[in-house]
């Protein structure tokens, strides 16, 4: 083969690989021309040897000539092959603008935790820190310290969930879910000195028939006040304050007379009723009672301070409670408690 015959060979080389239709086509055209085995160029290679000494010169240049040619022709149909593949897969992926957008859906808090953080914010212009306590709760603390002893009939209003004690099934020592959040206060007592202002929003449970306005386990928030020259016009001007608050700014309360063991003396406080202030007897609200039962209250008895250590002559205080579904419910007029604890979007959604 002559020099000649090695730029035919390069031309038509040249010729394939810019038709190659694809990267296998170029492939077989790399190894027809370039092939370690048997490729073409490889061939003419081994003929070197055979030549005339007078002849290699030439012939080696020219066979220079046609790898570079061959080489350079691989080279530029690969690119030229890699970026159309590339342009297909981007065109493939390109958006369509015209696709309506997925809508994006926010979450919102559950109207439980908003009216926990309301009453907590409520209590917090007036002066309460917002503490929480354990929902599983020693006897002692539940009962004992709020002058329930074991065989007190109000034990009987406040059967729950009793638990067997972990910490060693000390038979002296029973543990329970917390009935009421009362018992924060015992434990704040203890924990602090006065003067003292917490308010406890906290999970609490009962042994109950779940209804349009009771569960097992539902939510309440506590107060408690602790100084040295507290009276129950500072009680009743404080929920008064929280009323309008939460109602609006003509509301009034009622206090009647109540009774629980660790208040002395104790009341119940209702608000009068938002919907129809007392007009509408048959009102979805109130029931045409014209007023809405909130919470227990009264002045902490005096045999619960001494049994923290303080002195009652020194220091007195307030303390209420009522719950936090009741408010809820109030505030979103919700027909049952039972909504709030369905999780059914389309209910909770509305908040
Ligand atoms: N813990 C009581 C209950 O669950 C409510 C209550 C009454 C709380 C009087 C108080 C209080 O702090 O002083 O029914």
């Amino acid at each position: 083969m002559a020099g000649e015959d090695l730029k035919d060979l390069a031309d038509r080389a040249a010729a394939e690989i810019a038709a190659a239709a694809d990267e296998a086509a170029l492939e077989a055209a790399r190894v027809r021309y370039l092939g370690r085995k048997e490729g073409a160029l490889t061939e003419a290679t081994k003929r070197i040897a055979a030549l005339p000494p007078n002849e290699k010169p030439a012939y080696g240049a020219a066979l220079n000539d046609a790898k570079r040619r061959i080489g350079a022709a691989l080279d530029q149909r690969g690119a030229a092959l890699r970026e159309s593949a590339l342009a297909r897969d981007l065109g493939g992926e390109r958006e369509d603008m015209t696709l309506p957008p997925r809508r994006v859906r926010v979450g919102r808090l559950h109207p439980i935790t908003q009216t926990i953080r309301e009453v907590s914010r409520i209590f917090g212009t007036l002066g309460f820190e917002t503490v929480e306590g354990p929902e599983i709760e020693w006897d002692y603390y539940n009962f004992e310290a709020l002058n329930i002893p074991a065989g007190h009939p109000a034990r009987e209003k406040w059967d729950t969930l009793w638990i067997s004690n972990p910490l060693g099934d000390d038979p002296s020592r029973p543990i329970l879910g917390r009935t009421h959040t009362s018992p924060m206060q015992v434990r704040v007592m203890e924990k602090r000195k006065p003067p003292i202002r917490v308010v406890v929003p906290g999970r609490c449970y009962r042994y109950e028939a779940t209804d349009a306005i009771r569960e097992s386990i539902f939510f309440q928030y506590e107060g408690l006040a602790i100084d040295e020259k507290l009276t129950m016009a500072d009680l009743k001007g404080t929920l008064y304050a929280f009323a309008r608050q939460v109602f609006g700014s003509d509301r009034k309360i009622r206090f009647r007379i109540d009774y629980f063991p660790f208040t002395e003396p104790s009341a119940e406080i209702a608000f009068d009723c938002f919907a129809c202030e007392g007009r509408d007897p048959a009102c979805h609200v109130c029931g045409g009672d014209g007023w809405i039962e909130a919470a227990g209250c009264g002045m902490v008895h005096p045999d619960v301070l001494r049994r923290v250590g303080y002195d009652p002559s020194q220091y007195q205080g307030f303390a209420f409670g009522g719950g936090i579904e009741r408010l809820a419910m109030l505030r979103t007029g919700a027909p049952d408690i039972r909504l709030f604890y369905q999780n059914d979007l389309r209910y909770l959604e509305q908040f």
